[in-house]
């Protein structure tokens, strides 16, 4: 019998296949994928091999990454508890999805994966295989072995003549791909902790930026940023560069608190340069080109989307449906965004979009012709009837 492994060739991942072969006597065939990481994946082939895998999937997802799950939540606006653009949260239904089609592929009967039993992502892996396919039994050995430290975990490696990583270890808990880079642990754990300057690897701290702005001009088309300075752009290239550039000038680092799913607040510090001045500039057009009842709707929306993308249930008739109200709102989201980036901020330095409901004609102070200032009058008193008819019961009835 077979098993697929979410394998990232660190530690814990490459102890897990002895682990696999020892308690379930499974062939263990394992998977990497391309998130844009920024590490170079070829070298887990001969890895994976000496730590007994059978075989190595290395996968290329960055396009999909952004084209499936990460601009759907853009377009949605959501961003979890006020802060956290969702970066490691929709790259899980990813990874599980295509776990699964190696699976079947395969004729696998299980997925395993690294993530530990007090954190989300074991949640976000195993709710989208179950609504992938239901069949497949699914193994998270941090919940089930008894090593404890990565001390337990270099002596069960070396006693198995697993290569164990000799890059010095950061002391954080780091997940990275195209969209962001989260940092959780080490000194971080204790909120009154400020991150350390050189924590940073996606850019730098807002003081260590330049003293000169950078200004650049996005595309969309309804919603999906598709252009960047007047050239037409892949969705992979553009990341690329937004992250650069907004890293050197020090924009999209969150620290937050947040709650986990599984109960627990957590600390933690993200870095999402490219994310941030996307969602800043998509929000920017929107303001131009959504009615103000359905602006206000769509905030509703993206909180529960938010929510839903955090919790793992990406794989549900919930997120079609949500996804089916977000795509009506973007069919006018197609314009222009210059923006200045300096020193941590992410500002507008200019909108446009041929579907712009402002009307300059309209909002002007001078004369116009579709607003009549006497009919101001009439709606203010029916909008105010309530507040008056309350004033006046209040009054008459010696309540004031
Ligand atoms: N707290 C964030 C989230 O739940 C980041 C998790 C990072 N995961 C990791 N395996 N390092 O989405
Ligand atoms: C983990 O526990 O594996 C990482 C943190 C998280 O999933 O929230």
């Amino acid at each position: 019998k077979k098993v697929v492994l979410a394998y990232s060739g660190g530690l814990d991942t490459s102890i897990i296949i002895p682990w696999l072969k020892e308690t379930y006597g499974y062939e263990v065939i394992a998977m990497s994928a391309d998130l844009g990481q920024g590490e170079e994946l070829a070298p887990l082939q001969e890895k994976a091999i000496k730590s007994g895998a059978s075989k190595l999937y290395i996968e290329d997802l960055r396009e999909e990454f952004l084209t499936d799950f990460v601009f759907p939540t853009l377009k949605a606006g959501a961003v979890y508890e006020g802060s956290y653009l969702l970066g490691t949260s929709f790259a899980r239904p990813l990874i599980a999805r295509r776990l699964v089609e190696i699976a079947e592929k395969e004729g696998a009967v299980a997925i395993a994966h690294g993530a530990t039993g007090k954190g989300n992502d074991q949640v976000r892996f195993e709710l989208s295989v179950k609504a992938l396919n239901p069949d497949l039994e699914i193994i998270a050995p941090w919940r089930l072995w008894n090593l404890k430290s990565r001390e337990d975990c270099i002596d069960y490696a070396q006693a198995r003549g697993i290569p164990v990583p000799v890059t010095k270890d950061r002391p954080y808990s780091m997940d990275r791909n195209l969209w962001h880079l989260s940092h959780e642990g080490g000194d971080l754990e204790n909120p009154w902790n400020e991150p350390k300057r050189d924590l940073y690897l996606l850019g730098v701290s807002p003081e260590d930026a330049p003293d000169e702005p950078t200004y650049l001009e996005l595309g969309f088309e309804q919603g999906a940023p598709t252009s960047l300075n007047g050239e037409k752009i892949a969705p992979v290239a553009l990341l690329e560069t937004l992250n650069q550039l907004g890293g050197k000038n020090g924009i999209g680092i969150v620290d937050m608190v947040e709650n986990r799913l599984v109960g627990m607040k957590s600390r933690g510090v993200y870095e999402t340069p490219g994310g941030t001045i996307l969602y800043m500039a998509h929000q920017a057009l929107e303001r131009l080109t959504l009615d103000r009842l359905t602006l206000h709707y769509k905030e509703q929306i993206a909180l529960k989307y938010a929510e839903l993308v955090y919790d793992g249930v990406w794989y549900s008739p919930l997120r079609e449906a949500l996804d089916a109200f977000v795509n009506v709102t973007q069919k006018n989201a197609t314009g222009t965004v210059r923006v200045k980036l300096y020193k941590g901020n992410c500002t507008l330095a200019g909108v446009k979009s041929p579907y712009s409901l402002y009307n300059e004609a309209f909002a002007t102070f001078g004369e116009d012709g579709v607003y009549d200032q006497k009919d101001a009058g009439g709606f203010i008193n029916l909008f105010g009837l309530p507040l008056k008819v309350r004033a006046l019961m209040e009054k008459e009835s010696g309540l004031r």
